[in-house]
C-alpha cells in the first residue's frame, strides 16, 4: 500500500467536526454531551456552549426517548442495527424535527466511553414527500368522482335513450297493424341488435368506469364477476373467497376493486397468462387480495414508485391506492414464474 502524502492533523479534523454540514455530538454513558458541533446547534436551536453538559434525553419525547435506549442497547449487545435510521429530536423551541441518522460507540482502551451520532435533518424532505402522497390521494379521489359522474351520463344521457329506441324497434317488429314488407322487417330487425350490441357495450363501459355491482352485491360478487369477465379475453379466471365476507368502508372496497382491475389489465396485456386466481380472504383484523397469474412474469424494479417515471403508472397507482386505505402492496414476479400481486388492508 502506498503512503499517502499527507496525513490529517487533528485540527483539520476539528475543523471537519466543527463545520461539517450534518450535526455530531458525542455523550457519555450517563447521556451528558461532551462535544457538539455547529450543526448540532442549528439543529437544536441551543448555542455550541448550551449543548455541552446537556442530557441528551432533554431532546427526546417518552417514545423516541426508548426507541434511542434500543439503539443503544443494540450497540452494546453487538446486535444488527439497520443505519441510517429514522429518529425525531425536540428543539429548544419545541418544534419536532425528523433526522436521519447513525450512531456508533466511542471506545477508548477498549471500553465504551460513550455514543456518538452524525444526524441530518429530513423535516423539510419528509413533509414534500407527504404533500406529494396527499396531491396524488386527493388526484385519485378526484378521479373516482368524475368516474362515477360519466358514469352515471353514459347510463341517462345515452344507454337511456337507446333503449326507448330499442324497446320503439321492438314495438314496430311486434305491432300487428304495420304491414311491413320483409326487406324492410329485416332491416329494423338489424338495427333492433345493433342498437342491443351498443346498450351492452355502454353498460361495460359504464360498470368499468364504476362497478354498480359493487354497490349492489359487494366486493366478493364483483371480485368473482370480475374474474368470469376475463374469460371474455381467453384467460381461465377462477375466484376464492376465505373467510366470511366483511363489509368494509365502500371507499375501501372501490380501491381494493380498482387494485384487482388493474392488476387483471396487466395479466391481460403483459402476462400471456392462461390462467389467473382473484382471492379475497377475510382475517379478524385484516383483509387480504390476492391476483396471482401464470404468465411470463417480469423483473421487478427495486422499487415500484420508480416505475412511475417512465410513464408507467399501473403497480405505482395500486402502491397509491393501497396507501389511501392504510394498507400495503406486495408485488412477487419472476421472469418464467408468473406474477403476483398481495393488498393487506387493516380491518
Ligand atoms: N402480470 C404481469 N405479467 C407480466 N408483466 C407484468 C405484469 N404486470 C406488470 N408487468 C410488467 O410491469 C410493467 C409495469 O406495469 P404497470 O405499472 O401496470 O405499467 P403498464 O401496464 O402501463 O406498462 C409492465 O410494463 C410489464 O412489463
Ligand atoms: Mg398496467
Amino acid at each position: 500500500m502506498t503512503k499517502p502524502e499527507f496525513e490529517l492533523s487533528e485540527q483539520s479534523y476539528k475543523y471537519l467536526f466543527e463545520n461539517a454540514n450534518d450535526a455530531i455530538w458525542v455523550h457519555d454513558m450517563t447521556g451528558s454531551i461532551v462535544a457538539a458541533n455547529k450543526a448540532c446547534a442549528r439543529l437544536t436551536g441551543y448555542a455550541p456552549q448550551e449543548l455541552i453538559g446537556k442530557n441528551v434525553r432533554e431532546f427526546l419525547s417518552r417514545e423516541f426517548l426508548d426507541f434511542a435506549k434500543e439503539v443503544r442497547r443494540r450497540l452494546l449487545a453487538g446486535e444488527t442495527l439497520e443505519q441510517p435510521y429514522e429518529q425525531r429530536l425536540l428543539r429548544k423551541d419545541g418544534a419536532t424535527r425528523i433526522m436521519k441518522m447513525v450512531t456508533s460507540l466511542v471506545v477508548i482502551d477498549g471500553e465504551v466511553k460513550g455514543v456518538q451520532h452524525i444526524a441530518r435533518d429530513i423535516t423539510e424532505e419528509k413533509q414534500l414527500q407527504e404533500n406529494i402522497r396527499l396531491h396524488s390521494q386527493l388526484c385519485i379521489r378526484a378521479q373516482e368522482r368524475e368516474r362515477e359522474r360519466i358514469a352515471l351520463e353514459l347510463h341517462d344521457d345515452v344507454a337511456e335513450p337507446l333503449l326507448l329506441v330499442s324497446q320503439r324497434l321492438d314495438m314496430t317488429l311486434s305491432s300487428p297493424r304495420a304491414k311491413l314488407p320483409g326487406s324492410l322487417r329485416q332491416k329494423i330487425e338489424e338495427f333492433r341488435i345493433l342498437t342491443n350490441e351498443a346498450i351492452e357495450r355502454l353498460r361495460r363501459c359504464a360498470q368499468d368506469l364504476r362497478p354498480r355491482i359493487l354497490d349492489d352485491l359487494g366486493l366478493a360478487a364483483a371480485l368473482e364477476w370480475m374474474a368470469d369477465d376475463v374469460r371474455e379475453h381467453g384467460i381461465d379466471g377462477h375466484f376464492e373467497l376465505l373467510g366470511t365476507e366483511q363489509s368494509l368502508p365502500d371507499e375501501v372496497e372501490l380501491l381494493l376493486l380498482r387494485i384487482a382491475q388493474e392488476a387483471l389489465n396487466n395479466t391481460r396485456r403483459h402476462a400471456e397468462a392462461s390462467s389467473v386466481w382473484i382471492t379475497m380472504e377475510f382475517g379478524s383484523d385484516k383483509a387480504i387480495l390476492t391476483i396471482k397469474d401464470n404468465g411470463k412474469g417480469f423483473k421487478l424494479p427495486e422499487k415500484v414508485e420508480d416505475l412511475a417515471g417512465t410513464g408507467k403508472l399501473g403497480l405505482a397507482g395500486m402502491q397509491e391506492r393501497a396507501q389511501l386505505m392504510k394498507g400495503y402492496l406486495r408485488v412477487g414476479s419472476e421472469p418464467g414464474k408468473g406474477t403476483t400481486v398481495i393488498i393487506e388492508v387493516p380491518i
